[in-house]
């Protein structure tokens, strides 16, 4: 039963509030600060999560230090099945952490679901994967000049201690892909779950700690980064750290980090670059589903669609025909709900409202949506936009996708690639060749040919450029992305 599996999270107040995991137990800060985590869906709080001190964090980095050289020593398919019984706990809790999901980020039922198993099935494959990592030997005598005196023993380490943030969209997903492919290289983890998804973060770190990581290997502090993310990121005991957040927090972690090894998910404000014979069908779909899926609050959404004048035209006619069918705002716990519920505060709402109102004031016209009520934002789209305006120069995390005329292929090259962002992009056309040909110029991480970004199947390399990411995830990539080459050169006598 989810009560016993998750009894020691919390002290099952009214609201609960939540401990942090030291590396050995779940317990309460010395700080007595906690902060209150509240439902977009209705300002009703879910919880509260401690705010942990510094003498706390040392501690923490102490026991990490420790446990990891264990952890490590811990033959290798020993980690691998407790990896794989963390995915079937997950499993058997499918339910229980969905309707979690929904309540504490606004996530649909639906999509809360397709978290929980995508993270389950994530998590075994890490375990399958790992399991083909191989090291190599090297001779000497292959580089000119050198005779047969020496033989490198390449092998794959650990780094040591990682320290895993990840954000508020997938706090389930996205901590597995950080914990996993960490915890399996042989490494410690020190997991910052977000503020907002922190409890829930906090639910699936419990699966790895039931299913017997030990002691030090993965230990979880929780706060705003603002109270500890500072001393988090610049502590001497972290050696490398893997992030998914927004583009400024990357930005000032990399400064602060110091000479770490960095794994960083950003923006990406992504384009959609649509040629006049794509499939306006096709592309319709593809377009609402990117713009709009979890209300636009995703790394890999839609943000700005491009093409020439007929071709948005016919465009925008087939979608705004569709979207009644497959867009609905509302309650994500309700089954009519489609794509759109709250996003995730109304601070949010309020900001995404100013970028909206920025950009029309800049001359762009709403064709559809552009109100809020609390933390509902309605669906928006937005023409006549220009590349320099608010909702296309900022990434606007919510459900607003701007259209831009463009006179030529080129033209629309040219703005992609001026972006300051470079996760993906989405190239619509029936011609795969022509499609091809487009996404060799584009300086994004992924270029998809008709189909809207994803970081799926998670097997596939995921990689932002610019200021959208450091470093390549995916699951083999992020194995040999949580570990180091460690040579052993051993000279013959001579
Ligand atoms: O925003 C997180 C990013 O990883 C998006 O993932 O699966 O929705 O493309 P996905």
């Amino acid at each position: 039963m989810p009560e016993e599996f998750f009894e020691t999270l919390s002290n099952h107040a009214t609201p609960p509030v939540y401990r942090f995991f030291n590396g050995k137990e779940w317990v309460e800060s010395a700080s007595g600060k906690t902060v209150e985590i509240h439902s977009p869906i209705d300002d009703s709080v879910v919880g509260a999560l401690q705010v942990v001190t510094i003498v706390e964090i040392d501690a923490v980095m102490t026991s990490a230090k420790t446990g990891q050289a264990k952890w490590e020593a811990t033959p290798l398919n020993q980690r691998v099945k407790i990896m794989h019984l963390a995915a079937d706990w997950i499993r058997h809790f499918e339910e229980y952490l969905s309707t979690l999901l929904a309540k504490e980020i606004g996530k649909s039922m639906g999509e809360a679901k397709s978290e929980i198993v995508r993270t389950a099935d994530l998590i075994d494959y890490y375990a399958d994967e790992v399991q083909s990592m191989r090291g190599e030997t090297l001779d000497s005598d292959n580089f000119p000049g050198y005779d047969k005196g020496r033989i490198g023993l390449i092998e794959r380490v650990a780094w040591g201690t990682v320290l895993a943030i990840a954000p508020f969209n997938y706090p389930v997903n996205l901590t597995a892909s950080k914990l996993a492919p960490a915890l399996l290289m042989g490494n410690a983890v020190v997991f910052k779950p977000p503020t907002q998804g922190g409890i829930s973060a906090l639910h699936l770190a419990q699966a790895f700690l039931k299913a017997g990581v030990p002691e030090g290997a993965l230990t979880c502090v929780t706060g705003t980064g603002s109270d500890i993310g500072d001393y988090l990121v610049s502590h001497p005991g972290i050696d490398c750290i893997t992030f998914t957040g927004n583009s400024d927090t990357g930005e000032a972690i990399a400064k602060k980090a110091g000479m770490k090894t960095l794994v960083f998910e950003c923006g990406g404000n992504n384009p959609a670059l649509v040629l006049p014979d794509a499939d306006m069908n096709l592309t319709a779909r593809e377009i609402i589903k990117g713009a709009f899926s979890y209300a636009g609050q995703r790394c890999t959404a839609i943000k700005y669609v491009l093409g020439m004048p007929d071709t948005l035209a016919s465009l925008q006619t087939v979608i705004m025909k569709q979207m009644p069918e497959l867009v609905h705002m509302g309650d994500p716990r309700s089954p009519e709900t489609k794509l759109v519920g709250p996003v995730v505060s109304i601070a949010a709402a309020e900001h995404i409202q100013s970028l909206i109102g920025e950009t029309v004031k800049a001359g762009a016209k709403i064709i559809t949506g552009g109100r809020r009520t609390n933390a509902f934002v309605e669906p928006t789209i937005l023409s006549d936009v220009r590349p320099e305006m608010p909702a296309v120069r900022e990434e606007v995390f919510g459900p607003v996708v701007s259209f831009i005329t463009v006179k030529d292929i080129g033209e629309a090259v040219g703005i992609i690639n001026a972006s300051r962002f470079g996760l993906q992009a989405s190239v619509f056309t029936q011609d795969e060749g022509a499609g091809i040909v487009v996404a060799k110029q584009l300086n994004v991480g992924t270029v998809q040919i008709n189909g809207s970004p994803q970081r799926g199947p998670d097997h596939f390399p995921f990689l932002g450029v610019k200021r959208s990411g450091l470093g390549v995830q995916g699951v083999h990539y992020s194995l040999e992305e949580m570990s180091r080459l460690r040579p052993i050169v051993i000279n013959k006598p001579r």
